[in-house]
């Protein structure tokens, strides 16, 4: 949570510090927003601005009361752990002789004990937050050593817990110093200026160019260099990578909200992560996979782990996998794996799905399932996070910066990624013909263009929501694939519109939740392909029977040309015709722009859900 950017450059002082970090905390402010703030080295000293409430608050302060030309800075957007989101809680923090200002994203777990020390020194606090501790500690460690650098590495030494940690100080004005434990940290360079982010949204329309850094690492920018070393002050070398992302796809481009970009930008996502991993012979080619493909021959189990929306790509992973490879896959909530004893060893795979890269819960099952010597394959969106730099092997989606807090494209994009491992494992194995595995690709590459129209099909979802604008309680449900969907439309409901709603799998209905269904009650029920196998199909249309007769409005998602749901359904929304396995990429779609434009009709913040953050970075 929260988000973090740092600037530096060189030339007179200016007002270019002041808009980058700006400029940043708004392409970041998805991370939280419940208080900003900045903090500016000028020839005049420290200024700094920090207001509760989201960025527009810090904006207009600042227009107020313009900060003099500076020559770096450093800007928080929070979402508050310790201390309510107050003008005094937010970031920055800065010390009693008002000369450095510091900004933290994670959890400082020692920082009572911390405190106490202080207070005892005779230090005073002003906030209720763990980040003042950090603040006072450095000035502290500055005024001993003569240096930021220095200072900051003496300081990470004593904390415990999670944190990202920029600083600045009045005597350094040319300098901004970073450290980086279990929370994320981006660098990225520039020409006489050098910048600092949570991810590289934070400066992607300055520069492409960027550096991951590792954990406990601390660095130092400067206009003209950027130097990292480990906790034991050696210089280490890190890894450069170009920022593959469109400057554009961080901004609205007309659509009203960022939610409703990216659910159009679906079809794209999904084209994009197909991308590039097929030959021209139809054979997959997964080269970044980079686990030996003895070890993946010998896997007999996969384990899933995942938070909230990835979980639910996991869950369609499973039916999938298990169905062309026949091993066996588990999905479990990461923070669950984590605090369970799993049995898991060196013969399963674990797979751990993340937009962001950076959720708490997902790295420490990802640490815990290494330590028990599994081999760890990393399902993410985010370059230069965490996850991926922690697993033994990376899939990439393709789906591009995901603003909205609440994922769309991410899942869609994950599914799909998901649907490449588990044919590519497939083939590996010799679970299935290549012809087999040929026509289903095939079928993947079709998944776009008919993504591309159930949007199309959007206005008569719209107006569904709109109708139902009042409603208070909303009920999913679905069976084999269809079951995670249900719970996913659930979810963004949930969400966005704050509404009681909950996804089951249809099946389930009779042994309890039916009880909820009144007259009126209104049931999302997602229908699987007439053309697939096992009645699944006749075993939903019951189901939507059974809710009717209850009084149930259904409103239900069909295939194309399916006649049978229409005697017993209030709604019915059309997607194409798809193979069962693949149904999901489509299905959801609806649920996601329902949800969307109830929350909007309803006059809900859309992007900035509250309570919400985007990376859950705490545990
Ligand atoms: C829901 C949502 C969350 C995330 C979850 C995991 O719309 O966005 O449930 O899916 O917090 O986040 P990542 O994928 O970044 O690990």
């Amino acid at each position: 949570m929260c988000g973090i950017v740092g600037y530096v450059g060189r030339g007179e002082p200016s007002g270019r510090p002041l808009d980058v970090v700006m400029e940043g905390l708004g392409r970041l402010e998805y991370r939280g927003y419940d208080s900003a703030g900045v903090a500016l080295v000028t020839p005049q000293g420290l200024q700094w601005a920090k207001r509760a409430g989201k960025l527009t608050n810090l904006s207009q302060a600042l227009e107020r009361r313009p900060p003099a030309p500076a020559t770096a800075a450093i800007g928080h957007t929070r979402w508050a752990t310790h201390g309510a989101p107050t003008d005094v809680n937010a970031h920055p923090h800065i010390s009693q002789d008002g000369k450095l200002a510091l900004i933290h994203n994670g959890i400082i777990e020692n920082f009572n004990t911390l405190k106490e020390e202080l207070l005892a020194d005779g230090v005073s606090f002003l906030s209720e937050t763990d980040t003042e501790v950090a603040a006072h500690l450095l000035s502290r460690a500055f005024d001993r050593l003569g240096d930021l650098t220095e200072a900051m590495r003496a300081v990470t030494r004593e904390l415990e817990g999670a944190f990202t940690l920029l600083a600045v100080h009045a005597d350094m004005p040319r300098t901004v110093v970073g450290a980086r434990r279990n929370s994320p940290l981006v660098v990225g360079l520039g020409d006489g200026e050098n910048f600092l982010g949570s991810d590289v949204a934070a400066f992607i329309s300055h520069t492409r160019s960027a550096l991951e850094l590792g954990q406990d690492q601390i660095v130092t920018i400067t206009p003209d260099s950027v130097e990292v070393i480990d906790g034991d002050g050696v210089p280490v070398e890190v890894k450069a990578f170009t920022v593959d992302w469109d400057a554009s796809a961080a901004v609205k481009g007309g659509f009203r909200t960022f939610m409703e970009k990216e659910i159009h930008e679906q079809p794209k996502a999904v084209a994009d992560t197909l991308l590039g991993r097929t030959t021209v012979g139809g054979h997959l080619t997964l080269d970044e996979l980079r686990i030996d493909e003895v070890v993946l021959r010998s896997v007999d189990k996969i384990v899933v782990i995942a938070c909230g929306t990835a979980a639910y790509a996991g869950h369609v992973a499973k039916y999938a996998i298990e169905h062309w490879c026949r091993i066996p896959v588990e999905v479990e909530l990461a923070h669950e794996f984590r605090y369970r004893d799993p049995v898991v060893n060196e013969k399963t795979l674990v797979v751990a799905i993340s937009q962001s890269g950076e959720t708490m819960d997902t790295i420490m099952a990802v640490r815990h399932a290494r330590e028990q010597g599994s081999k760890v394959l990393a399902v993410v969106n985010t370059h230069g996070s965490t996850i991926p730099r922690e697993s033994d092997a990376v899939l990439y989606t393709h789906a591009g910066p995901e603003v909205a807090v609440a994922s769309t494209k991410a899942f869609l994009a994950q599914i799909t990624a998901c649907y490449l491992l588990g044919l590519y494992l497939a083939q590996l194995r010799g679970n299935m013909y290549q012809d087999e595995i040929g026509r289903i690709l095939a079928e993947l590459a079709l998944m776009p263009e008919r993504i591309q129209r159930v949007v199309d099909n959007e206005e008569q979802v719209r107006k569904l929501a709109h109708s139902m604008k009042d409603v208070t309680s909303v009920l999913f449900l679905g069976r084999h694939v269809g079951f995670p969907v249900a719970m996913e439309g659930a979810l963004k409901l949930k969400e966005l519109a704050y509404i009681h709603a909950e996804g089951f799998a249809a099946g389930e209905l009779k042994h309890g939740p039916i009880a909820l269904v009144d007259v009126g009650t209104p049931v999302f029920v997602i229908v699987p392909s007439p053309r697939g196998r096992d009645h699944l199909h006749a075993k939903v249309v019951s189901n939507i029977q059974e809710v009717r007769a209850r009084g149930a409005r259904t409103l239900v998602i069909a295939e194309d040309g399916d006649a049978a749901v229409e005697p017993f359904a209030d709604v019915v929304i059309r997607v194409p015709q798809t193979p069962t396995l693949l149904a999901p990429l489509v299905t959801v779609v609806p649920l996601q722009i329902f949800a969307c434009e109830l929350a909007a009709a309803k006059g809900l913040d859309v992007d900035q859900p509250r309570n919400l953050a985007k990376s859950v970075t705490v545990e």
